[in-house]
C-alpha cells in the first residue's frame, strides 16, 4: 500500500476514534461509538501492516493470530466483575510495549542513521521518556491487577520517608537522562537506560501499592491515562503519527476522567498519587462507627414496604454486579412501575469497580436510561422518598464519609439514602464494602437489613409482588 494510501487511512482512523470517543460518553450512543472504535481499529491495523515500513507481513500475521486469540478467549471467559483487573493488566501491555520499543529502537543501529544532530538529541529524549512512561504504567499496572483481583491485600503499604523517596527517585530519573543523552551521541547510552527503567519499575510498584482502597478508582483512571501517553511516546520513537494522536487522546481522556474521579471522591489528585491518603486512622477504620442493634427484615415485609411506597430509589453497588441481579431489579422496577411506583436509580460515580460499572450493566439488562440518575442529580431528592433499595452497595452509602472526619473515605460524597423513610439494605452479611470501613447506616433505625445474595432477595420480593 502506497504511503498516500496510508496516510489517508489513517486520517479516517483518527475520525473515527474521535467519534468513538463522543459516542462512548452516553449510554444511548455508546453501542454506535464502540462500533466506530472497532471499525477506526481495523483500519488502523491493516494499513499498518499493509503500509511500507512493514517487510515480514508473514511473522506479523502469526503474531496477531496468537494474540487475537488470546484476547477472543479471555473476552469469553471473563466475568463482568473481572472487567477491572483485565483493564488493569491490559494497561501493562501497552506499557511493556513502550519499554521494548524503545529499548529495540535505541539499540537498532540504523534507526538514527538519517538523523541531524538536533534531531538526534529529540529522538533520545523521546525514547527516554517513552521507556520511563512505559515502565511506570507495566508495573503500575501489575500491582493494580493484583489489588484489584485481590492477589494482593488493598491495604495501603506506606514506606517511612515514602515522598522523600519518590523525590530521591524523581532527581536520579532527571540527573541519568542527563547521562543518557550525553553518552548516547558518542554510541553508548545504555546502562543509564536500563538503571532508569529499574527505578521506574520500581517507582510504579511503590506509587500504587502506597494508594489505598478508596482511592483506587482514580488510579486505574490515570494509569489508563500513562498508557495512552506511553502509546503516544512509542509512536514519536516509530515515527508513527496514527499512535501519536491516538496515544493522545487516550492519555487526555484518561487524565480528565481521573479529574472527574478526583472531584466525585472529594480527592486532591496530588494526595492520591502521593499515596495514602486519609489512611492516616485507617487503623482506627471500623472501630468509629456507632455500632448498635440492626433491624432485619424478610421478602414479605419488603414487598409490602414496596408497593406502599410512591417513591423508590435503588442504589446499585458492587454486589449487584457479583450477583448479576441487573435483570432482576429490572424486572422488580417494571412490576413496581405497573403498579404506579415511580423508580429511580441513584448512581454513584465510583459505584462498583470501574468507570460507569452500574451504567453498563443496567444497559444490559434494559433500564430505561430515563430513570437512571448521577448522584449529583437526585441526592436532594432522598428526604422525599419512601423506600430505598441500597443493592449489594456500602461504601456509597456510608455516612461516615460525612460525619467522621478520621475515616479513611472522610470528604466522598455519598448518596443520601438515610434522609428517606426506609432504607432497605440487600446484602449477605455485615461485612464492610471495599475500602474496608464499618458503615454506621446499618444501625441507623429507619434502615432495614435484608440478608441474602442480592439476585434471590430479588426474586424472593418479586414473587411476593406478584401474587
Ligand atoms: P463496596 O463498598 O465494595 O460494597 C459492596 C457490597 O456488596 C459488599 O459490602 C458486599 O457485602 C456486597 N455484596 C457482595 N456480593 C454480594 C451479593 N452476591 N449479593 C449481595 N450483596 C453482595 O461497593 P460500592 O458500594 O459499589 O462501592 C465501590 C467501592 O469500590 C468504593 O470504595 C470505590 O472507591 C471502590 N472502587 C471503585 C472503582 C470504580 S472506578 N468504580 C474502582 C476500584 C475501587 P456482603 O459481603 O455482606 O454481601
Amino acid at each position: 500500500m502506497p504511503q498516500g494510501l496510508v496516510t489517508a487511512a489513517y486520517i479516517g482512523a483518527i475520525i473515527l476514534f474521535i467519534l468513538a470517543l463522543g459516542g462512548l460518553s452516553h449510554p444511548e450512543t455508546s453501542r454506535r461509538g464502540n462500533a466506530y472504535g472497532i471499525t477506526g481499529m481495523a483500519i488502523a491495523v491493516v494499513a499498518t501492516v499493509l503500509g511500507p515500513q512493514v517487510n515480514v507481513i508473514g511473522i506479523i500475521i502469526v503474531c496477531m493470530l496468537i494474540g487475537g486469540t488470546i484476547g477472543f478467549i479471555l473476552a469469553l471467559k471473563v466475568q463482568m466483575t473481572q472487567m477491572p483487573e483485565l483493564v488493569a493488566i491490559l494497561h501493562s501491555l501497552v506499557g511493556v510495549a513502550a519499554v521494548l520499543v524503545g529499548f529495540v529502537n535505541f539499540m537498532d543501529p540504523n534507526a538514527a542513521l538519517h538523523f541531524t544532530d538536533s534531531e538526534k538529541f529529540i529522538h533520545d529524549i523521546e525514547t527516554y521518556v517513552g521507556v520511563l512512561i512505559g515502565a511506570i504504567t507495566f508495573s503500575g499496572s501489575v500491582i493494580a491487577f493484583g489489588k484489584l483481583s485481590a492477589k494482593i491485600s488493598g491495604k495501603p503499604v506506606l514506606l517511612p520517608a515514602r515522598h522523600w523517596l519518590n523525590l530521591g527517585l524523581l532527581i536520579a530519573s532527571i540527573w541519568l537522562c542527563f547521562e543518557f543523552v550525553n553518552q548516547a551521541e558518542t554510541g553508548g547510552g545504555l546502562i543509564p537506560l536500563l538503571i532508569m527503567t529499574a527505578i521506574a519499575l520500581a517507582f510504579g510498584v511503590h506509587m500504587v501499592m502506597a494508594i489505598g482502597g478508596a482511592d483506587m478508582p482514580v488510579v486505574i483512571s490515570m494509569l489508563n491515562s500513562y498508557s495512552g501517553w506511553a502509546a503516544a511516546a512509542t509512536g514519536f520513537m516509530l515515527s508513527n503519527d496514527l499512535l501519536i494522536v491516538t496515544g493522545a487522546l487516550v492519555g487526555s481522556s484518561g487524565a480528565i476522567l481521573s479529574y472527574i474521579m478526583c472531584r466525585a471522591m472529594n480527592r486532591h489528585f496530588l494526595s492520591v498519587i502521593a499515596g495514602g491518603f486519609g489512611t492516616e486512622s485507617a487503623g482506627t477504620a471500623g472501630t468509629t462507627s456507632d455500632e448498635g442493634e440492626v433491624f432485619p427484615i424478610e421478602y414479605e415485609e419488603v414487598a409490602q414496604l414496596l408497593l406502599a411506597a410512591k417513591e423508590v430509589m435503588i442504589i446499585p453497588g458492587y454486589g449487584m454486579a457479583v450477583a448479576q441481579a441487573q435483570h432482576a431489579v429490572r424486572e422488580l422496577t417494571d412490576a413496581l412501575r405497573s403498579k404506579s411506583v415511580n423508580v429511580r436509580f441513584g448512581i454513584h460515580p465510583v459505584a462498583g469497580r470501574m468507570p460507569g460499572h452500574m451504567n453498563v450493566l443496567l444497559a444490559e439488562a434494559r433500564v430505561p436510561y430515563d430513570i437512571v440518575f448521577e448522584m449529583d442529580e437526585i441526592n436532594e431528592d432522598f428526604p422525599d422518598v419512601d423506600v430505598s433499595i441500597v443493592l449489594g452497595a456500602n461504601d456509597i452509602v456510608n455516612p461516615s464519609a460525612q460525619d467522621d472526619p478520621h475515616s479513611p473515605i472522610a470528604g466522598m460524597p455519598v448518596l443520601e439514602c438515610w434522609k428517606g423513610k426506609t432504607t432497605i439494605v440487600m446484602k449477605r452479611s455485615m461485612a464492610s464494602g471495599y475500602a474496608g470501613v464499618q458503615n454506621p447506616l446499618f444501625f441507623k433505625e429507619n434502615t432495614r437489613m435484608f440478608f441474602g445474595d442480592a439476585k434471590d432477595s430479588l426474586e424472593k420480593v418479586l414473587k411476593e409482588i406478584a401474587k
